[in-house]
């Protein structure tokens, strides 16, 4: 069998790698020369996929990355991972799935499946993608050739997350279109979700989005009244958590980061507009998360306060780049919100983290572009008047951290594990 994965990133990749494990011929397709290229060469370019698993596949000859459109009249099946962002307005853009959709269609032969998996609002695939299909290939869809929505589960820093074994759920545009679907993703993962439809599948992945951009926004939100209270959220979380039935743990943070829970809401938000519905949770969870930057940074200016310290001039380390732990994937870090607010207000700042040794240049982000990871001694980190920690990465050495620092402001309960550490420490 011999497929097409469309997207070769922090999705597509180790879905190929996946395929091609379990003897399936893989093209994968990018329009990102650079990757395409380091796919070829055997070499990685995310940080908890190893080279050596590329190169195997590679070799074998079951993996080969190409930017060539044309080799999908080669495939049985063409499986979409593209990136779906909002814009500036933060509206959806589905400019990434319509362009693949037309790059695809004129090599579509009778017979193909094409699947998406990017994230997205319930109608995509059998309005828009659909669309774009039928009128490049001149098939017709469900008939001429099968359309179905498979939604991604990728868990990029558990180490315990292996694709094979996550469920999935596919819905198909017909009944012969999900058996398809369901035939070809059996030959890789091990428990298949069929539902209905497409949309029923799309609106499945949107509720795991939004139930922990909710669920987020609620402990966040007692986080704040808590603390005025004087109770210690991370303390109240832990107890709760006792409880063996219909409790389950969400933790507070910095504000929401990656590429999934702060956006997908919204393309449902979106969506909902057109059938003349509100989406009130959506947009409160949105709100409440938005508000968590300024809230940790006034944090930290009353810390400086009690030091009889203005922000203004004073020097502030963000610990953690990357939006979660142990990964070097920083698209919407809070932490960068973070090093925005601090500067507004006049603060010095730099940024730590091990994963993270220099900004890559994004369209978000540009003036940060550039800038470096400060050195790990203890010279550099007693040099700054509050350090913040935004990221509990794992190889961040906490102990060295409560030694040498003046002043933590902790933002993931991190500390709680060093209660002799010799700096101050506070929670925000
Ligand atoms: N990263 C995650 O953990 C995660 C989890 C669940 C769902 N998703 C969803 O999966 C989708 C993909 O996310 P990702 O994290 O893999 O994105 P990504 O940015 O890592 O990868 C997308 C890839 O698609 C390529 N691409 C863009 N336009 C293309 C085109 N027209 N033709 C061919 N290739 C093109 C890009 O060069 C890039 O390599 C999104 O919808 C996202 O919401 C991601």
């Amino acid at each position: 069998m011999k497929i097409a994965i469309v997207g070769l990133g922090y999705v597509g990749l180790p879905l190929s790698l996946q395929f091609a494990r379990n003897g399936v011929e893989v093209i994968g397709l990018d329009v990102d020369a650079r990757k395409v290229k380091s796919i070829n060469a055997g070499r990685s370019y995310i940080a908890h996929i190893e080279a050596a698993g590329i190169r195997q596949m590679v070799q074998s000859g079951r993996l080969i990355a190409s930017a060539d459109f044309a080799r999908v009249k080669e495939v049985e099946a063409v499986i979409i991972c593209v990136p779906t962002p909002l814009n500036k307005n933060r509206e959806p853009d589905l400019s990434y799935i319509l362009n693949t959709g037309r790059s695809i269609a004129p090599h579509l032969r009778r017979g193909v499946l094409v699947v998406l998996e990017s994230t997205t609002y319930p109608g995509t695939t059998d309005t828009e993608l659909r669309e774009v299909l039928e009128i490049g290939s001149g098939l017709e869809a469900g008939k001429d050739f099968h359309l179905a929505f498979s939604p991604e589960r990728e868990d990029p820093s558990n180490p315990a997350s292996r694709v094979a074994e996550i469920p999935k759920v596919v819905g198909g545009l017909t009944s012969g279109c999900r058996e398809r679907a369901a035939a070809l993703y059996g030959r890789a993962i091990r428990t298949l979700v069929p539902v209905s439809s497409c949309r029923a599948a799309e609106a499945t992945k949107l509720l795991e989005n939004i139930f922990r951009s909710v669920n987020i926004a609620l402990v966040n939100e007692l986080k704040v009244v808590y603390g005025v209270m004087g109770i210690d959220v991370w303390e109240v979380i832990e107890a709760a958590k006792t409880k063996p039935f219909g409790f389950m743990a969400f933790y507070p943070g910095p504000g929401l980061g990656g590429h999934c829970i702060p956006i997908d809401p919204f393309y449902l938000t979106w969506k909902a507009r057109e059938y003349g519905q509100a989406t009130r949770f959506i947009e409160l969870a949105g709100e409440v998360n938005t508000a968590m930057p300024e809230h940790v940074v006034h944090r930290v200016m009353e810390v400086l306060n009690e030091a009889r310290k203005p922000m203004n001039g004073s020097r502030v380390l963000v610990l953690g780049l990357a939006y979660k732990p142990n990964v070097d994937d920083d698209r919407e870090s809070p932490s960068y919100r973070l090093l925005d607010l601090l500067k507004r207000r006049g603060a010095h700042v730099g940024y730590y983290d091990p994963h993270v040794p220099v900004i890559r240049p994004t369209r978000e982000h540009a003036h940060w572009a550039g800038t470096k990871s400060v050195e790990w001694t203890r010279e550099t980190v007693a040099g700054f008047d509050v350090v913040l920690i935004a990221t509990a990465h794992e190889a961040v050495n906490y102990a060295e951290l409560g030694e040498w620092a003046q002043v933590i402001v902790d933002t993931r309960n991190v500390m709680a594990g060093y209660p002799n550490a010799k700096a101050r420490l506070h929670k925000a």
